[in-house]
């Protein structure tokens, strides 16, 4: 079926030329660059199709810019944007926005707090161990427990993204410097066991969520690192992925699964890694996914037939309040 055929009746479209759509993008986290290039593709799509359309970057005048707009359109990547605090913000101010709520946002930007809804949802995701230097921590049990479930680990920042603060360790010696490096980035970092295998993202889209085509991504580093993934030519994107019709339709209901157990709303992506033992290992989940030109949800959209401009105004139909719209 074609999946168009699921957004047919775009409601939104009939107040075309009575509200003003505010598009926040910028912000004050780490990936405000990032942020930037996702908000202008949108603010350019929203214009094409006819919106009043403001472009808004909450480092600055937040409070009043929010005044002059009907609907937000969310772009915002991070902290401060992704998670959950913009959207208490939107709520108080009753302003309709897209995307998830204030819980599902604050939960997914957390990786530590996934995880653990993951594990209560028996999802895999890969073993690891929290560190939080708001209390002592004793270094020695932290390097038992990697020891545990063995070299290669990742170490990340608890509550960053496009992989900023991410290093990859083959031993104990360099634990402690990507420790370091990561908790430069957030007083909570998460070392994970090192998955080999094939990295995959599946998109989720719309009020009753479906997965749109798997993406298999092919860094030509072989590290999908902040330059893999907003370089043009330095990533492989294999869309649809080629994997088995089995595995496509076990995956795509792992997504859409962790889409409805973290309570996401409208849009998601989730990153996974199929393993060399042919195991779906979910690594994270975003609520905010990308949208510059070398980002994933625009390509999984495209394969799917939907145009970048359909997609933002699927969006931005969706747009609601979540705690009592
Ligand atoms: N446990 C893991 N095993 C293998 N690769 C990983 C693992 N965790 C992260 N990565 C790699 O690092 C990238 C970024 O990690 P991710 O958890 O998605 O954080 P973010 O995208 O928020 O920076 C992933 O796309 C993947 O390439
Ligand atoms: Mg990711």
């Amino acid at each position: 079926m074609n999946i168009l055929e699921n957004f047919k009746d775009l409601k939104i479209r009939s107040k075309k030329d009575s509200i003003v759509v505010g598009v926040l993008a910028g912000g004050i986290s780490a990936e405000r660059e990032v942020s930037l290039k996702t908000g202008k593709k949108i603010y350019n799509a929203l214009r094409k199709l006819k919106y009043n359309t403001m472009f808004i970057d909450p480092k600055n005048n937040l409070i009043e810019d929010l005044k002059k707009i009907d609907i937000a359109f969310l772009a915002l990547h991070g902290r401060y944007g992704e998670d959950g605090t913009i959207q208490g913000l939107l709520e108080l101010l009753k302003i309709p926005y897209t995307g998830s709520g204030v819980l599902a946002s604050a939960i997914v930007l957390n990786k530590l707090a996934t995880k653990k809804f993951l594990e209560y949802e028996k999802i895999k995701t890969p073993p690891y161990v929290g560190l939080n230097f708001n209390s002592e921590i004793d270094i020695n049990k932290i390097k038992e427990k990697v020891e545990k479930f063995s070299y290669p680990a990742i170490v990340k920042p608890n509550s960053e993204g496009s992989t900023i603060g991410i290093t990859i360790v083959n031993n104990e010696e360099n634990l402690l410097k990507a420790i370091e490096i990561a908790a430069k980035h957030d007083n909570e970092v998460i070392i994970e066991k090192y998955i080999k295998g094939r990295e995959l993202t599946v998109s989720i889209i719309g009020d009753e969520p479906i997965a749109l085509p798997i993406i298999e991504i092919k860094p030509k580093s072989g590290f999908y690192d902040y330059e893999a993934k907003y370089t043009v030519n330095m990533t492989e994107y294999i869309v649809p992925a080629k994997i088995d019709k089995k595995i496509t339709k076990e995956i795509k209901g792992i997504g859409i699964k962790c889409h409805k157990i973290l309570g996401c709303a409208n849009l998601s992506r989730v990153d996974l890694i199929f393993s060399e033992n042919n195991v779906p290992y979910v690594l994270e989940v975003n609520t905010m996914p990308g949208m510059t030109p070398t980002s994933l949800v625009p390509k999984a959209a495209e394969a799917a037939g939907i145009s970048f401009e359909v997609l933002v105004e699927i969006l931005l139909n969706n747009a609601s309040l979540k705690i009592d719209g």
